[in-house]
């Protein structure tokens, strides 16, 4: 059982669309491959994020999430245990990449030189393939133009024991819908039919992870799959999700047109997404 892939070059639009809802509903979790952005932009993004990860530490404390911020920007180690006990710790930096008046370029990296060109190029071909899919999934979500875009990257060193340490602990992402890519080591799991599948990503594929928001959006029509990456024995694994989210005071529900079923009744609450994202975070009831 593999992860299913979704080939965006096939002429036939309706396809391609039935494809990715089919994904969707049945796995969460997708790899989408020939999606139009330059397998050269790619290769430079993370080449860029990678020669940012390997400068010494106080260049990157440069662009630190400051210790009294609420928000997520910035670079920070973040340590924590998962359900068995097992230690996560992993070196990130976040930052947004869209819409320009939301990004704070004192969080992106200086060096490499070329850092700030990259992103803004991923931003804009991400944001393109990121539409086309939202407008596949949903005529009517309705989140096209109050979406914010959030680069994160992700830094586990290898680790020999994978009984003792895991890069990230079960979950789902909190957000609409996530775009993937990372280096050559392979590490990320996805949870379906009571498995953990390795999700074999190519160089150039992104994997699309539905998220929480968008599983409530659709009132459960869309899953939001679980994942979690381990970490390699040998090699240093590096990922670049982006995350695609509304923006922080936007209230979502299950859409109207996407409640079917006998009661005709919605699965999940409205939630303004600041207060969702809260509840999450600190493990408070949802529903
Ligand atoms: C995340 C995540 C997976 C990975 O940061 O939300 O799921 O492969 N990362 O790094
Ligand atoms: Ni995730």
């Amino acid at each position: 059982m593999d992860v299913p892939i979704v080939d965006l070059s096939n002429p036939n639009e309706d396809l391609v669309a039935r494809a990715v809802v089919k994904a969707s509903e049945e796995w969460g979790i997708f790899q989408v491959v020939n999606h139009g952005i330059p397998p050269e932009l790619i290769r430079r993004l993370k080449e860029v994020g990678t020669k940012f990860f390997e400068l010494p530490e106080t260049e990157k404390e440069a662009v630190a999430k400051p210790e009294d911020s609420v928000d997520v920007e910035g670079y920070r180690t973040k340590y924590q245990k998962d359900l068995e006990g097992r230690n996560a710790w992993v070196d990130h930096l976040f930052h947004r990449i869209w819409p320009p008046s939301r990004v704070s370029y004192r969080f992106w990296p200086k060096l490499p030189m070329d850092y700030r060109e990259v992103n803004e190029d991923y931003a804009k071909h991400l944001k393109k393939l990121s539409e086309k899919i939202m407008e596949w999934l949903s005529e009517g979500l309705g989140l096209r133009r109050t979406v914010e875009y959030l680069m994160k990257i992700n830094y586990y060193p290898p680790c020999p024991d994978q009984d003792l340490v895991i890069g990230a602990p079960d979950h789902t992402d909190v957000n609409g819908i996530t775009f993937l890519v990372a280096n050559e080591a392979l590490g990320l799991q996805a949870f379906k039919d009571n498995h953990w599948i390795d999700v074999k990503y190519t160089t150039s594929g992104i994997i699309v992870i539905v998220g929480d928001q968008f599983h409530r959006m659709s009132n459960g029509k869309y899953m939001s799959a679980k994942h979690r990456a381990t970490m390699d024995k040998e090699k240093t694994r590096i990922s670049w999700p982006v995350f695609v989210e509304s923006s922080l005071d936007h209230e979502f529900a299950p859409l109207r047109e996407l409640i079917t079923g006998e009661d005709n009744a919605p699965k999940f609450k409205p939630y303004v997404y600041k207060d969702f994202k809260f509840r999450k975070l600190k493990k408070l009831p949802l529903d």
